[in-house]
């Protein structure tokens, strides 16, 4: 056992050296070329509180603006004190560890600090977990422990079962769903995705969503009091002109697709990642989806599959802003989902809940998600906790929309 580990840790090293490794899952892992640079006209959320000051604001509280940082003092969530060890074996262990302003994690074997890597960026808000990454050379790396935060712990990190290492690559793909953007430098030479290190914008960030924003800012600033002539400027499909994107005036394709980018789990890309403009055809970027039936799509990162599945979205002209305000934290507001379900379920539109007339409508609201979009266990979020060897799962809200019957009775036997 003792050897094996040991072995575990230095072939870490090794593939660190050659960069021969992407255990990459979440798309195929393929040579693109690079995108081009500075083809993309980004003004930075900053410039847009001046005009938008109320979005802005409520932006910066949203996990989309949170879902990746550098990493400080402020953003990183984990413990780097008491609780700041990973035990793999009795010889190897992974410490969490702050040395004045930098933080690092630290594989000892044998008591004796072997590899140690810095926490350069955070990934994930830390609503469910926060993972980090590091930079080495143009490459970057995810660092083996992860904060979990459902049990306030550090964890072994989704995608490295209990083979410890530092050398999960992390791809263009990750960091598209993750970032505003990254500029992509790899060649055809490259072991794995490469990155420039200053030509990037952490977070999901009103550009991501809106399209680049410097020709809007110029537009609004040479015409401050036109408001007529914007409707036909306003093109919902033209970025590059000196309009931007409204996700509420595009289609219902346009609107979906762009949550679908990233909410539409693991797809397969056909052009490099970052290419992908607001108001684009999804199926021009990525090979169309092989379609899973329901029960197989996981919670994880796509609800767009689970909810287009449900009769609501096949039998209405739903979109993700149905129910979303995709600019605010709505994390206290889960209990008053049913104001939107209401929207289209109520007595007078004969399609109310059938439990109408037996359950009060005091508890039929205050459930409705509970019922309808039960919290189910992520097949892909999944963490090792210390001292067990199956992955625990981080849970997430099944956006398969649709009667539980077993999880009503549940919820019904509490209220009594
Ligand atoms: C100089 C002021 C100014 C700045 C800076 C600015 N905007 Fe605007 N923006 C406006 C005005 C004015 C409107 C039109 C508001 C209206 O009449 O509804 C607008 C409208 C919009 C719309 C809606 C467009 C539509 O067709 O409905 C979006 C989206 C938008 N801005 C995003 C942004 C983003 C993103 C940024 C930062 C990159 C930004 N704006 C920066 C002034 C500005
Ligand atoms: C995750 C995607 C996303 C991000 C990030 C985002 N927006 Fe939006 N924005 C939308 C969507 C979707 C709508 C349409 C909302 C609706 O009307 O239902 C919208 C609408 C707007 C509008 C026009 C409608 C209005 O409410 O005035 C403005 C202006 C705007 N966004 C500005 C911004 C600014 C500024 C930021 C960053 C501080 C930002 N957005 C970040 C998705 C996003
Ligand atoms: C560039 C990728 C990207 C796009 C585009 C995007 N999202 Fe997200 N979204 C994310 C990521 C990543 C998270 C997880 C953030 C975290 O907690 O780290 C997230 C989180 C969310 C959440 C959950 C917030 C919570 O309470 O946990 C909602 C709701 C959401 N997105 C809705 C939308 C909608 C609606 C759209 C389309 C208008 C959209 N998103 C577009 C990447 C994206
Ligand atoms: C297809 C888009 C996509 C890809 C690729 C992707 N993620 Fe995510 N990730 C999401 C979305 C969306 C969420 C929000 C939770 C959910 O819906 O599962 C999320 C959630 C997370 C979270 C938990 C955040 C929280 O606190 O809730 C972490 C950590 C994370 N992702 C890390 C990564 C890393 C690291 C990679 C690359 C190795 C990656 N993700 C690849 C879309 C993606
Ligand atoms: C945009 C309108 C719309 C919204 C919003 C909406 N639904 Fe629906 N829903 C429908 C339609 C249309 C159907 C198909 C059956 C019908 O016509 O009554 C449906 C069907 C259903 C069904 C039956 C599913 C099945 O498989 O038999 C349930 C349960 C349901 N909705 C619950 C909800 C809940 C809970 C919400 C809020 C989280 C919600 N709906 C939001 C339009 C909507
Ligand atoms: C205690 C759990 C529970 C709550 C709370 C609840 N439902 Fe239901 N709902 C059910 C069950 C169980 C059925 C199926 C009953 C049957 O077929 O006899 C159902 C049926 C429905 C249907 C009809 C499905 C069909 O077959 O046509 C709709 C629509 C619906 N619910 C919407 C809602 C909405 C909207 C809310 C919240 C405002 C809500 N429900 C609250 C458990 C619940
Ligand atoms: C019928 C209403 C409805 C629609 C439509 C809808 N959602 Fe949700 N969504 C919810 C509810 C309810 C929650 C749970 C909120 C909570 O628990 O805080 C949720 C939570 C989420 C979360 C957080 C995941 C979690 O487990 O907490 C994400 C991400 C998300 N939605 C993305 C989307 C995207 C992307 C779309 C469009 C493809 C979409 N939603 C469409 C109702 C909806």
């Amino acid at each position: 056992m003792i050897t094996i580990r040991k072995y575990y840790l230095i072939a870490g090293l090794i593939a660190i050296a050659i960069f021969g490794l992407s255990l990459e899952n979440c798309s195929q892992h393929e040579k693109a070329p690079a995108n081009a640079a500075g083809q993309q006209r980004f003004a930075g959320s900053q410039s847009c509180a001046r005009c938008h000051k109320d979005i802005y604001e409520q932006h910066l509280q949203s996990f989309h603006h949170l879902t990746s940082t550098p990493a400080n003092a402020q953003t990183l969530k984990g413990d780097f004190d008491s609780a700041n060890k990973f035990i793999v074996n009795e010889h190897l262990l992974i410490a969490a560890e702050k040395k004045q302003d930098s933080f690092y994690q630290t594989a000892y074997s044998y008591g004796e600090p072997k590899l140690s890597r810095p926490f350069n960026m955070v990934v994930g808000s830390g609503k469910r977990g926060q993972t980090s990454i590091y930079w080495f050379h143009n490459y970057l790396f995810q660092l083996p422990l992860t904060w979990f935060s459902e049990t306030n712990e550090w964890t072994i990190s989704p995608g490295y079962s209990r083979k410890v290492d530092f050398n999960r690559s992390i791809t263009a793909r990750c960091l598209e769903c993750h970032s505003t953007y990254f500029q992509e430098t790899t060649n055809k030479d490259s072991k794995a995705d490469e990155f420039s290190r200053t030509n990037l914008i952490l977070g999901v960030e009103c550009e991501k969503c809106h399209g680049p924003g410097l020709d809007h800012i110029a537009f609004e600033e040479r015409n401050p009091a036109d408001n007529a002539g914007r409707a036909s400027e306003h093109n919902p499909a033209d970025n590059a002109g000196h309009a931007i994107f409204n996700p509420a005036k595009g289609t219902r394709q346009q609107s979906l697709d762009l949550c679908r980018l990233c909410h539409g789990g693991a797809l397969t890309k056909s052009k490099p990642s970052f290419s992908f403009q607001p108001g684009d055809k999804l199926f021009d970027f990525f090979y169309p989806d092989t379609a899973k039936p329901a029960s197989q799509i996981d919670v994880h990162g796509n609800q767009y599959g689970m909810l287009a599945a449900s009769k609501c979205f096949k039998n209405s002209q739903m979109t993700c802003l149905s129910c979303h305000d995709a600019h605010k934290n709505e994390s206290a507001l889960a209990v008053q989902f049913y104001v939107k379900c209401e929207a289209c379920h109520k007595s007078t539109t004969h399609n109310d809940c059938k439990l109408a007339s037996t359950v009060s409508r005091e508890v039929l609201r205050t459930n409705c998600i509970n019922c309808h979009m039960p919290e189910e266990a992520s097949k892909a979020i999944m963490v090792i906790r210390q001292g067990q060897e199956i992955p625990t799962s981080a849970h997430m809200r099944a956006h398969y929309i649709a009667v539980y019957n077993d999880i009503s009775k549940q919820v019904l036997s509490v209220q009594k």
